[in-house]
């Protein structure tokens, strides 16, 4: 059981009324630390890999990035760890990989014939289009039906899971954003679950990807989900978005802002004001006392991030209830890797192995993923 479809892991968490944590993969740290936290607490666990972890790791140095060579790499490098852990831990874990937010029928077949065994067709978009603000347009109901089914006729023939989308997601992500949010409508799964024969759906109810998700209290429409589970069939439901920002991660950052000191100007980049929409470079000279004063009263309101929450474990765990099966988390592990290393590189300017910031980022990863399997309550499922 290197790696199975994703389908597998997702009908053992409706018969059990559990979540599994979908977790974004772009390198080795995150793969170490997600598949350890799998083993260890005996948890099932969903990687992920979109079409930005593609071209990252399918990385030439005289080529365009490639996609293919990027699937092909992941899939390689997650069988050989699941191998070694397996003869280390003398059990198995279920591990399944699917592509993240597939935009079209050529990116998820390049996937699955990579060794892909899940993908996801994002067909809620267009990503072949923006509009003026270079935003994806929503497809129409009939437009999203066309292009999934395309994709399950191919999946299903070869034995992979396909998630797909109905209703669209706020965001922050390159690839991912939506000119406009549409929450799903209960009323048109049942038609897109029976047309397409997806194996898990993604639900809009209200979460974005990123960091920056509600201004305030998070604002979902959970009341959706039981409605939604009631239409779906066979089919397992998806929670995208699903990052919690955890206060203490976003405080840890911001804790750390990196500074640039040249020839006696202190630079210093984020935002200076909660109300600006960039981060901008102010720069004090550090023999002119007005500049120091300056400094001091700048810092007051200074923030890295912006301010912002994400969606609580509370939420995650009533949306469970109702019948999300998949939780998809990726903002989280990129906060905790940012604050370990700058939390690490400023205790210790000194040091410049670069294994020892990345141990620091690792531990948070794992930390991070054993977390949202005991909240999500897949831990000791194996
Ligand atoms: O859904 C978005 C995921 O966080 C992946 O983000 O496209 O930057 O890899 P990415
Ligand atoms: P977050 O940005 O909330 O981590 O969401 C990730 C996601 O939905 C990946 O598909
Ligand atoms: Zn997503």
């Amino acid at each position: 059981m290197a790696l199975v479809p994703m389908k597998e892991i997702l009908d053992a968490a409706e018969r059990g009324n559990y979540g599994v944590p979908a977790l974004n993969i772009n390198e080795m740290l995150q793969l170490q630390a997600y598949l350890n936290a799998a083993f260890e607490r005996k948890s099932p666990v969903i990687l992920q890999a979109s079409m930005g972890s593609r071209k990252f790791t399918g990385w030439l140095s005289k080529e365009a990035e490639n996609p293919d060579l990027g699937a092909a790499v992941t899939i390689g490098m997650i069988k050989t760890f699941i191998e070694q852990y397996r003869a280390v831990y003398g059990y198995d874990v279920p591990v399944s990989i699917t592509l993240d937010h597939g935009p079209d029928f050529k990116q998820c077949k390049g996937a699955i014939d990579n060794g892909f065994p899940s993908v996801m067709i994002d067909a809620s978009l267009d990503y072949g289009r923006k509009d003026d603000k270079g935003k994806h347009p929503a497809r129409t109901l009939d437009e999203n039906i066309k292009v999934t089914r395309e994709v399950v006729e191919y999946a299903h023939k070869r034995g992979v899971s396909v998630e797909g989308e109905l209703g669209t997601l706020g965001g922050v992500e390159d690839e991912t954003q939506a000119a406009s949010v549409h929450l799903t409508d209960p009323d048109e799964v049942e038609r897109f679950v029976k047309e397409t024969g997806v194996d898990a759906l993604a639900v809009a109810i209200g979460t974005s990807h990123g960091a920056y998700k509600f201004p305030g209290a998070a604002k979902l429409a959970l009341d959706l989900v039981p409605k939604i589970h009631a239409k779906a069939g066979t089919c397992r439901l998806v929670m995208h978005g699903s990052s919690s920002v955890p206060a203490n991660l976003v405080a840890l950052v911001d804790r750390y802002p990196v500074v640039c000191l040249d020839n006696g100007v202190l630079g210093v980049t984020g935002f200076f004001n909660p109300e600006a929409k960039k981060p901008e470079t102010r720069r004090y000279t550090t023999t002119n006392p007005w500049d120091m004063a300056r400094l001091g009263s700048d810092l007051a309101f200074f923030s890295c991030l912006k301010k912002s929450s994400g969606v609580p474990m509370e939420a995650i765990r009533e949306a469970i209830k109702g019948g999300v099966r998949k939780i998809n988390v990726d903002t989280d592990g990129r906060l905790g890797t940012t604050g370990a290393i700058r939390k690490f590189m400023a205790e210790k300017p000194d040091e410049f192995d670069q294994r020892k910031y990345f141990e620091a980022a690792r531990k948070a990863l794992y930390e991070m993923a054993v977390e949202k399997m005991v909240g999500f309550g897949s831990a000791g499922k194996v």
